[in-house]
């Protein structure tokens, strides 16, 4: 009887009750949120991931700035019948270097989050300026604009430079040379190449993984928005290499 008098006092004591639930609520809070001080990190390394390039990053901005993500996730879920559609779902390491993340919250289209080596750039370019050319039975707006539209590269160096800000390992001589690397990745001829490979490979076991360089848009005169949308969707899902991994025993 004497513990409910007490529990009384709170009950006449709007005060005193709102402090026992703030009392109540903090350690439940503490609970679950200090514990994750003491993790060194949430997600697992895994080998292949690097930051991407400033074309491929140039490339994302347009992604986003079309509002591709609005018809696209970019997230494979563990289910069998998506694994079986796009391939080994998405590990949280893959999009350790995305801000903001472009998972996607509606498939109106496919998963692109491993769309990379799945067609031709050709295929890519054909698709982006008008998609009924390629797919018939299509309902995705057409970008014919991209492959027009020189890419705009004052401000990539400031792009990496803020990726920093937010964790993307990016140097120091990543940053200086960003103009030139996104030149170079879209020109197999540009003299920067060699020290732009260097610049952006990956170790991979005992051997290194460079990044691609080719003219994706198919039109050498200049470097386009669609040069960089197609190297960004090129290199989607490509880093990490599942073959390594036993993918059935994953689905038990
Ligand atoms: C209104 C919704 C919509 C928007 C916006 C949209 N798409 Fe799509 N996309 C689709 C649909 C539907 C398909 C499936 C039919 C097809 O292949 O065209 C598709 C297919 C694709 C494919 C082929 C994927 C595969 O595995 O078959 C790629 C690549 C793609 N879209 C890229 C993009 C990019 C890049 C943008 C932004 C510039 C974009 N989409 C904007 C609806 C959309």
């Amino acid at each position: 009887m004497s513990l409910f008098n007490k529990h009384a006092v709170l009950e006449r004591n709007s005060i005193l009750l709102v402090v026992g639930i703030l009392i109540v609520i903090a350690i439940g809070g503490l609970v679950e949120i200090v514990p994750l001080f003491y993790l060194k990190s949430t997600i697992e390394k895994v080998q292949g991931m690097r930051p991407y390039t400033p074309l491929e990053l140039a490339g994302r901005n347009i992604y986003i700035r079309e509002g591709c993500y609005l018809c696209h996730s970019q997230m494979i879920r563990p289910m069998r019948d998506e694994i079986e559609r796009y391939g080994h779902y998405s590990l949280a390491a893959e999009s350790m270097y995305d801000h903001p993340f472009q998972w996607g919250s509606k498939r109106t289209g496919p998963d692109l989050a491993r769309v990379g080596n799945k067609f031709s750039d050709l295929w890519h370019v054909n698709h982006l300026i008008d998609p009924r050319s390629v797919v018939p039975e299509s309902v995705m707006p057409g970008y014919p604009f991209l492959a027009k539209a020189e890419l705009k590269v004052a401000d990539i160096s400031a792009d990496l430079t803020i990726n920093r800000m937010v964790g993307v390992p990016y140097t120091d001589e990543q940053i200086a040379n960003a103009q030139a690397d996104l030149m170079a990745q879209a020109n197999p001829d540009d003299d920067n190449v060699d020290d732009f490979l260097e610049r952006y490979k990956v170790a991979y076991g005992d051997t290194e993984r460079f990044p691609v360089v080719r003219d994706y848009d198919g039109n050498p005169d200049k470097v386009t928005e669609m040069d960089a949308l197609v190297a960004y969707l090129q290199m989607l899902g490509t880093l990490v290499d599942f073959s390594i991994y036993d993918d059935k025993a994953d689905l038990r």
